[in-house]
């Protein structure tokens, strides 16, 4: 591969890879709207919370106020009947400093006010910002109490006013308890008939109410609302977070495997030229060769007459031109791999043919081979000559580990699962495990000689077949190469 190359492929790999990160974008989109979502439900549903008890906050302090104002005028005109016109009819005029006077009032106060939920009622004079009657008796006689509600109510004009201090904060344990009291003032106006106002302001009555159940139940609805809708969230940010972190998953594999991919399509692309640039190298090579070969043989002969004993120099370049037109055939076999042609056929009969082509160069090596073929091995769809190439470049390379010579032993069986199966081992001088693992790739070799493709060759041939080869070695000992055909080729 040239440098243009190399350039060309590197920039197509930088192109995928921002391509594989431009598929994973969308899915952090994904995060992100879980993330904000949540943060909208959270607004959203304290503002809900918000709102409700806003609202029933006001109904109650609606209802509470017109309530109260009614209650005060009816406790005005019952005072003003029960009280102011008696008292005036039988002592000439009222005067609350008189014992008999105030108690009369506070019988009927009382009688009025009994089971009304009211905390106190206050009565101011006219006269003077003095308090003539309460319910709380401390605050007799007390001047200057009453505030701008009580001038106002002086001019005529009920109004009222909210005391409390009611928020989530006094739910919590060791905090003040909820406090909320509603005063409303009236003006205590002298009656005609019943029913009939006349615009004698005689004083200002002051309700009190007590609302902190009312606002205690409302501020715990709150609360409840609000945890609620917490709840909600958690419950919806959980199963958000845990679709974003399968989908998460998932995407992360799926790049994995595109980049797996990528990295395969790489290589295969790599040898795809390189197969090219060999083929038509071996190609052009194949015919000199030829002709260097014939030409050598007819000099050897011609030799033979001028220079006697000089016909092996002759010899020497056949026997080196036939090696390398060996190694040229390989290049083209790997280069330009065959279609496949299968037929049904027995492993068996195979490795036979091996055995006895290889048997001159087992006797040659002092190699002995030990042939233990199961019978009952079923035909199964090959391609013979390919499977027959595989066979002899597997036992070639055992036979080239044992110099010193060895065994060379060829087992068939049927496995469990069905599938065929043949060891080829040999006691020759094994490898190291890293060793193992390079020795179907291309071109690796160990050999001053070897063109590093007979197993590469032989592994496609296999994986042509949907089959496996395997090596299983050990230092000193040897190694067994195991291929594996299922009964069919799908
Ligand atoms: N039976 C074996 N015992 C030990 N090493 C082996 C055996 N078969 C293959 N190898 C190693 O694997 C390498 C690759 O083998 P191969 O692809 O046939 O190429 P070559 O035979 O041309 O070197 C060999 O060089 C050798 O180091
Ligand atoms: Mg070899």
């Amino acid at each position: 591969m040239n440098k243009y190359q190399s350039d060309f492929l590197e920039r197509r790999r930088k192109r995928q890879a921002r391509e594989i990160h431009a598929g994973i974008q969308p899915f952090k989109l994904v995060k992100y709207f879980s993330y904000t979502s949540l943060v909208v439900i959270l607004v959203a549903s304290f503002f809900l919370s918000l709102i409700i008890s806003n609202n029933a906050k006001r109904v109650l302090l609606d209802r509470s106020e017109s309530y109260s104002e009614l209650f005060a005028e009816n406790l005005s005109r019952q005072v003003f009947l029960r009280f102011v016109l008696p008292t005036a009819i039988q002592y000439g005029a009222i005067a609350l400093s008189n014992e008999t006077q105030f108690e009369r009032l506070d019988l009927v106060v009382r009688n009025v006010t009994r089971g009304m939920g009211i905390d106190s009622v206050t009565i101011f004079d006219s006269n003077e910002n003095i308090i003539s009657y309460s319910t709380i008796p401390e605050l007799v006689g007390k001047e200057d109490k009453g505030g701008i509600e009580y001038r106002k109510a002086l001019l005529g004009e009920s109004n009222s006013v909210l005391i409390s201090s009611a928020s989530l904060i006094n739910l919590l344990p060791g905090a003040r308890p909820v406090y909320c009291k509603l005063k409303t003032y009236i003006p205590f106006r002298s009656e005609e008939k019943l029913g009939e106002r006349q615009g004698n302001i005689m004083g200002v009555i002051e309700v009190v109410n007590d609302l902190s159940d009312d606002m205690e139940a409302i501020i715990k609805l709150q609360g409840r609302i609000i945890l609620l809708s917490l709840v909600i969230m958690g419950v919806l940010f959980g199963a958000l977070s845990y679709i974003v972190f399968r989908a998460d998953r998932i995407i992360e594999a799926r790049a994995d495997e595109r980049r797996q991919l990528e990295v395969k399509l790489h290589e295969t692309e790599r040898l795809a030229t390189l197969g090219k640039m060999v083929a038509a190298v071996s190609h052009e090579i194949k015919n000199p060769l030829g002709i260097v070969r014939s030409t050598a043989e007819i000099l050897g002969k011609r030799i033979s007459k001028v220079a006697p004993g000089n016909e092996h120099l002759a010899n020497i370049i056949v026997d080196e031109t036939s090696r390398l037109d060996n190694i040229v055939r390989e290049f083209l076999d790997f280069a330009r791999p065959k279609e496949l042609q299968p037929e049904m056929v027995s492993l068996n009969t195979l490795v036979e043919r091996a055995a006895s082509f290889m048997q001159p160069e087992f006797e040659n090596k002092s190699v002995e081979p030990v042939l233990d073929l199961d019978p009952q091995l079923p035909r199964i769809p090959l391609d013979p000559e390919q499977i027959y190439q595989v066979l002899l470049n597997v036992m070639i390379n055992g036979v080239q580990a044992m110099p010193d010579g060895g065994t060379i032993s060829l087992r068939s069986r049927v496995t469990l699962r069905g599938d065929v199966e043949l060891d080829i081992g040999d006691t020759g001088t094994g490898m190291p495990p890293e060793k193992a693992e390079q020795i179907f790739t291309p071109f690796f070799t160990d050999k001053n000689r070897g063109s590093g493709l007979g197993l590469a060759i032989a592994k496609n041939i296999i994986d042509k077949h949907n089959g496996r080869i395997t090596v299983v070695s050990n230092e000193g000992q040897g190694s067994t190469f195991t291929l594996t055909f299922s009964r069919s080729l799908g």
